[in-house]
């Protein structure tokens, strides 16, 4: 099955505009490519922008098909970055605590601090309103962190006042867009109407201030972090030509995507992902269209795996980011997020219909990179993480392990797609929970200096 036919299936939105925009260059039209729709955006940005999230939405969904990895085996280091970082301070509760490992706890007195009403919720995402069964009880279940206290529900009109005159960006593909409407949501809930601007700070796909408090919450959106686009051979050869490339993508590994340049400098607090568009083999297809990286403008030779080229990415975005962080910024890189597909992958049949957390056993069951499993990527590209950001600056968010377990709380079905969304999550959901960890973790720093 082809990349075209996959899409037909579900996004005949995308179709529709990329023909309009870029008819000379029909492969274009399954690309999603950051630069494509960056030129659809600047030409016109206020019709299309909701149809472009959608788009984003969907590609991401579609594209995740034959996610599988060959790479080696070795085993993740276990460190949470938050338990290092705070070793020194005796008197705070993350120098004894790994808030990475635990268990969910069913709550039924816990209740989500906002509801399916939230404007910002992408449709696909709001699980109440798309009936799904368990859709009311996702926000019931409670992480309860080994060794340590409860992980709270953070106070959102405490988080305004104190972090008044911030900045804070979310820089990634669409899962960071779900934890930056979980943030968006949890927020504008505690206020009343009317004191929030919504704008695109430094180039944004979407943004918000919180006018009393001069907070400013914003979501980049960038597949690779890196700037990709189109390539085909040219006629009078050249490097990849000679390696019989005649079709792929550019991958420049130095050069950042622009929808984010300019935020590296703008925010005081920023957040990172990236992985779910690598290896994503119904767009780079390794023979069809290929990732293709270049580095000060030149073919990288020998071409490199797509691996290997996000280990490159990693590095020099890491290195881009130090260089043009605001002083005392904060920055963060989230791990990757699970899927869980069951029974095959998304285009396969897969489904993810659980209305309770799987077990610590159907974890490694699902996760562990020796069963090389449907969903095996998301450890796979952690060890990537982990190995780009050890010695930076950066801080590790690791999500990972507590939502492994969520089988429960994906859309499903009640996505609303012909297949089962076993990739995003609801919304109340699961990345609330991601955001009070983000949210502890800025505590502590603010606390510790
Ligand atoms: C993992 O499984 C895929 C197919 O599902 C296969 O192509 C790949 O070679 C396997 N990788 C390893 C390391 O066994
Ligand atoms: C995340 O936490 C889990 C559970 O503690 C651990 O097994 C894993 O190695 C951690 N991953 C990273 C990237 O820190
Ligand atoms: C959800 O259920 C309500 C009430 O039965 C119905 O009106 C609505 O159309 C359903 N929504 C979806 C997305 O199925
Ligand atoms: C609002 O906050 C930003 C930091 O996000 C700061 O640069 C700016 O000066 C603040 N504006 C006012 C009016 O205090």
């Amino acid at each position: 099955m082809t990349y075209h036919t996959k899409l037909n299936h579900l996004g005949m939105n995308r179709i529709s505009i990329s023909k309009k925009k870029k008819q000379q260059s029909p492969q274009i039209e399954g690309s999603g490519s950051g630069m494509a729709t960056i030129t659809v955006t600047r030409e016109n940005k206020l019709s299309l922008f909701p149809l472009l999230s959608l788009l984003c939405f969907t590609s991401i969904f579609i594209l995740l098909s034959q996610f599988k990895n060959t790479s080696s085996s070795s085993s993740i280091n276990t460190f949470s970055s938050i338990h290092t970082f705070q070793i020194d301070n005796k008197n705070n509760n993350f120098a004894s605590c790994d808030y990475s490992h635990g268990k969910w706890i069913y709550d039924d007195s816990r209740v989500s601090r906002y509801d399916n009403t939230c404007k910002e919720i992408f449709k696909g995402w709001n699980c109440i309103k798309g009936n799904k069964s368990n859709g009311l009880e996702l926000a019931k279940w409670r992480w309860k962190p080994n060794g340590c206290n409860d992980l709270t529900q953070f106070d959102p009109l405490h988080f305004l006042n104190d972090y008044t005159h911030t900045s804070i960006g979310f820089v990634g593909d669409s899962l960071n867009r779900n934890m930056f409407v979980s943030l968006f949501c949890t927020l504008r809930s505690s206020i009343s109407d009317g004191q929030v601007k919504k704008w695109r700070p430094a180039g944004a796909d979407r943004g918000f201030t919180f006018l009393t408090y001069n907070l400013t919450i914003a979501y980049h959106r960038t597949n690779l972090l890196a700037r990709y686009g189109r390539w085909s051979a040219s006629e009078n050869g050249g490097a990849l030509e000679s390696f019989g490339f005649k079709e792929g993508y550019r991958v420049d590994v130095d050069v950042p995507d622009s929808t984010w340049a300019r935020a590296a400098s703008f925010h005081d607090i920023l957040i990172f992902n990236t992985g779910h568009w690598w290896w994503a083999p119904s767009k780079f297809d390794p023979v069809k269209s290929p990732m293709l990286f270049f580095k000060k403008g030149e073919p990288v030779i020998p071409p490199l795996r797509p691996d290997q080229g996000l280990d490159m990415v990693l590095e020099h975005m890491i290195s881009y980011v130090e260089e043009r962080a605001r002083p005392g910024a904060v920055k963060i890189f989230r791990t990757q997020s699970p899927r869980h597909f069951e029974g095959g992958d998304w285009d396969q049949g897969g489904s993810c219909q659980r209305d309770r957390p799987i077990s610590a056993e159907q974890v490694e069951e699902l996760f562990s990179v020796k069963n090389n499993g449907t969903n095996v990527e998301v450890r796979l590209v952690n060890e990537h993480l982990v190995k780009a950001l050890k010695g930076s600056g950066f801080d590790i968010l690791n999500i990972t392990h507590l939502s492994e377990f969520r089988a429960d709380a994906h859309p499903a079905s009640a996505g609303g797609k012909k297949h089962d969304d076993c990739m995003h999550w609801c919304l109340p959901g699961i990345t609330d929970t991601w955001n009070d960890l983000f949210v502890e973790h800025l505590n502590s720093i603010k606390h510790r200096s």
